[in-house]
């Protein structure tokens, strides 16, 4: 007797899923962009008791799982594509991405070799090379899509340890090697230090530079530090410049970094995991300066290329190099190896499979050209010296950094400034602000600290934002300071 053990839904049943899967998406877009809270305020337990139940043994009909996923999944998630969210760096996502993602689960490829994805493997090196002219970059250089800027860091940190490090430490490990240093500014990600302990490289080695008082790298102390650690044994090996700092933006002065880097015959690498998509702006392309030294760099589509989550993209100058950190081949995946122009996705990642991401960057590329994305960024860099100016202007808030490209931070002071001066008033009264703005709802971010003291910030890569919406933000947050202190 034959087991049925099919999964497939008739084709009438999967074309009517995929429908109100489509009216679902559009409801959401529709009623959600502007009318109503984007955060909710449920609790775990409240998200919890909608889901939480013995694993189901027998399965249940799709047509009413799905409006299950439009009552609870859709009401317990953020609106993050809301001009109204600020929060973390998050890009408003776009629509052609959201069509590439369905199609892609549909494709299924098994992206580890060439044979057994063939148009995934070849639109991911026109997207990296994409990438690489967008941001005026060598487009002959080697890179690869992973899934966030933190796996990005970590990986071009290996590609880094693997070419920088003395002897055969693919075999030996690191043990008993010359112990290397790496260099960032202190508003450095925290994934470089997660990447330093993994890697075996130790966070002790990773040396957190001061920042000038654009929060951006002090190249004189950054050069003191390396001389001071030659003399004392160590091996300077990298230098990693920041192309948009998470906390507000800065840019380091790639040029100065690549410089000192050739100087000391160290790797030179940029994290511009949020801010290097600005690289290719009229408006903000001079920021970075000297990008072209960098031996690898990051970037994350996910952020300020609008491509929903995830897509982060490695490129190494010399592709040879990132080939050589991550190419390893079992027997079971010597096949297909015949054609030599065939280059395996897995030859340049840790991941052996991975999903199709170059198709939405491939469709957000195709859909909108590199000219309309350009305008987007300069849009939310606009936007955001829209907001700088707001506050410069208000009596009742202060900026607390500069604004290089879309992020703001700032703080409130009260109501004609009466706060200000007392700092441990304004820690309070801000954080208050933050516990306030979860409550409301209407607007979301998360604080951060700068220079230690507690500080506002709103991001601003998110293409459907206007001036009437940071009016908006404004208005609610003094509604909610209104609210908040007495
Ligand atoms: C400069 C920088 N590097 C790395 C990351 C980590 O990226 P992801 O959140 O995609 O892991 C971020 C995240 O905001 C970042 O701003």
């Amino acid at each position: 007797m034959e087991i049925d053990s099919s999964l497939d839904f008739s084709p009438e049943l999967l074309k009517k899923l995929i429908l109100r899967s489509a009216e679902i998406i559009e409801e959401w877009y529709s009623i959600g962009i502007r009318n109503s809270k984007i955060y909710r305020n449920y609790s775990p337990a409240d998200i919890r008791s909608l889901f939480d139940e013995p694993m189901p043994v027998e399965g249940s009909n799709p047509e009413k799982l799905l409006e299950k996923i439009r009552k609870d999944v859709f009401r317990a998630s953020n609106f993050n594509p809301s001009p109204n969210y600020y929060g973390y760096i998050t890009g408003g996502g776009n629509h052609a991405s959201i069509i590439a993602e369905l199609l892609k689960a549909s494709l299924n490829q098994n992206n580890l070799k060439w044979h057994s994805a063939p148009a995934n493997s070849e639109i991911e090196k026109i997207v990296v090379k994409w990438i690489c002219q967008f941001i005026n970059y060598p487009d002959d250089a080697g890179g690869v899509l992973v899934s966030g800027g933190s796996v990005a860091n970590f990986l071009n940190l290996a590609v880094m340890r693997k070419v920088m490090c003395p002897g055969d430490i693919a075999n030996d490990g690191l043990y008993g090697g010359t112990r290397i240093t790496v260099y960032v500014s202190e508003q450095g990600h925290s994934s470089i230090d997660k990447a330093m302990d993994m890697l075996g490289l130790g966070k002790n080695y990773l040396r957190k530079v001061p920042v000038d008082d654009n929060l951006r790298v002090n190249t004189k102390i950054l050069e003191e530090t390396i001389r001071e650690d030659r003399s004392s044994g160590l091996m300077p090996a990298c230098i990693i410049g920041i192309a948009g700092t998470t906390n507000n933006g800065a840019v380091d002065p790639l040029k100065e970094l690549g410089n000192i880097a050739s100087k000391y015959n160290m790797w030179y690498m940029v994290d511009g995991a949020y801010g290097l998509p600005a690289a290719g702006t009229e408006m903000a392309g001079h920021l970075f300066e000297g990008l072209e030294m960098a031996d690898s760099l990051l970037i994350n589509p996910h952020k300020w290329f609008f491509v929903p989550f995830e897509a982060s993209c490695v490129i190494v100058k010399n592709k040879k190099l990132l080939r050589d950190t991550f190419s390893l081949m079992p027997d079971y995946l010597r096949g297909g190896q015949e054609e030599t122009e065939r280059d395996d996705l897995m030859n340049y990642n840790l991941q052996l499979t991975k999903d199709f991401k170059a198709l939405k960057v491939w469709m957000t590329f195709k859909t909108y050209g590199a000219g309309k994305l350009k305008k987007a960024i300069e849009n939310d860099c606009g936007l955001a010296q829209y907001a700088k100016l707001l506050i410069e202007k208000a009596d009742d808030f202060e900026l607390m950094a500069p604004v290089p490209l879309s992020i703001v931070c700032f703080r409130y002071t009260g109501k004609n400034g009466r706060y200000t001066g007392d700092e441990q008033k304004l820690d309070n009264i801000n954080e208050k602000i933050l516990d306030g703005i979860e409550k409301d709802g209407r607007i979301f971010f998360a604080g951060t600290k700068i220079k230690g003291r507690t500080s506002l910030r709103i991001n601003l890569t998110n293409h459907r934002r206007t001036k009437a919406d940071i009016d908006f933000l404004f208005k609610v947050l003094r509604q909610i300071a209104g609210k908040t202190i007495k």
